[in-house]
């Protein structure tokens, strides 16, 4: 028993936040940002709208697009940092909205990784005959944890979402996958605070990040994790039909291709319309190159994101 990706989806909010209005408020130009991380614009949630509301129109999309109904699924999970409440998770509140329950429903905490890793999640659910269809979701509103003085970490962020609907299969679909993570290099991105936190002092949390050192380390994990899975895989880096990595930074991404020796017409790249969604950013890049035709049924895609944790992870995928 395999699971195979049948439906993908994805939502951007309304309100685009570009270089140029950055400029107006910070310390900081579209020359800089665009040379140092490709991005353009981001888009910024509604003051109404909630992590599990950008979840739920990229999930509907998705169901949609897999020819199924809501009532169909029956497993539901999300990777998320900025989950709405701390409960009920975001996959519940998704689950409501949809208009079904009784499915399993959870969300999961792997930062900007969390989509790689939800999917690895789903694809064993099914494979292990625990789910037949699963909708798996990377959703985020950066912008509500950002620290919008802070002109080093506000200006690569944004919110989305992005959902995929896996279906059981007898032929794969998805051929493997391969997660990590280094709690000792936590300190390098992190929310500067949350609920439980021993020095909590009644603040907000906000996003603190070394990027130089991320940039460095993110390079590095991305390099061998890429070969290993392949190894583990017994396929060489010209199988691969398409990258669809996380959009964090055009160097980053640049740095893997590389590595793949892939040329970057086959590097799906979307920072720049917005900006490091984080979960979201691996499943709204995937639905875009499927939607606009590279990626064809039967295309090897390599999947691969890092985030705070450190966390890290990549799916291989017979589309
Ligand atoms: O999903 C995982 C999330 N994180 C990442 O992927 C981030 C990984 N890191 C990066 O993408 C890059 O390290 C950054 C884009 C964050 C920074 O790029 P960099 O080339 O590593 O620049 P830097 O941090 O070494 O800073 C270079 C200069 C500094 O000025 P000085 O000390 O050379 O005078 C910064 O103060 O750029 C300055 N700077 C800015 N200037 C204009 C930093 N942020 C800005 C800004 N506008 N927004």
């Amino acid at each position: 028993m395999y699971s195979r990706i049948i439906g993908t989806g994805k939502y951007l909010p309304d309100r685009v936040l570009s270089n140029l209005d950055l400029e107006k408020t910070l310390d900081t130009s579209d020359e800089w940002i665009q040379s140092r991380t490709g991005i353009k614009r981001r888009h910024i949630a509604a003051e109404n709208q909630a992590t599990s509301d950008l979840a739920y129109e990229a999930a509907r999309v998705a169901i949609d697009d897999a020819g199924l109904s809501p009532h169909d699924i029956d497993l539901i999970l999300v990777g998320t940092a900025t989950p709405d409440l701390i409960f009920p998770n975001v996959a519940c509140l998704v689950q409501k909205k949809l208009g079904i329950k009784g499915m399993a429903a959870f969300s999961l905490e792997a930062a900007c990784s969390g989509f790689v890793y939800a999917l690895n999640i789903a694809d064993h659910f099914i494979r292990s005959g625990q789910a037949s269809r699963a909708l798996v979701i990377g959703a985020e509103c950066m912008s509500r944890i950002v620290d919008w003085t802070d002109r080093e970490t506000c200006v690569l962020f944004g919110d989305g979402a992005g959902a995929v609907v896996l279906e059981k299969g007898d032929k794969p679909g998805i051929i493997g996958s391969k997660l990590a993570a280094d709690g000792s290099r936590g300190d390098l991105l992190r929310a500067s605070t949350g609920i439980t936190d021993t020095e909590n002092e009644g603040k907000s949390p906000t996003i603190q990040m070394k990027g130089n050192e991320v940039f460095k380390l993110a390079v590095k994990t991305l390099g061998s994790i890429v070969d290993e899975i392949l190894e583990e895989n017994q396929l060489t880096k010209d199988a691969i039909d398409w990258l669809v990595p996380h959009q964090a930074n055009f160097r980053i991404i640049q740095a893997t291709a590389r590595r793949l020796d892939m040329p970057m017409e086959r590097v799906v790249l979307t920072v720049q319309d917005h900006g490091n969604t984080s979960a979201a950013s691996v499943p709204m890049a995937l639905d875009t190159a499927i939607r606009d035709g590279r990626i064809q049924r039967g295309h090897l895609l390599l999947l691969e994101a890092f985030g705070g944790g450190f966390t890290w992870g990549a799916n291989l995928v017979r589309f």
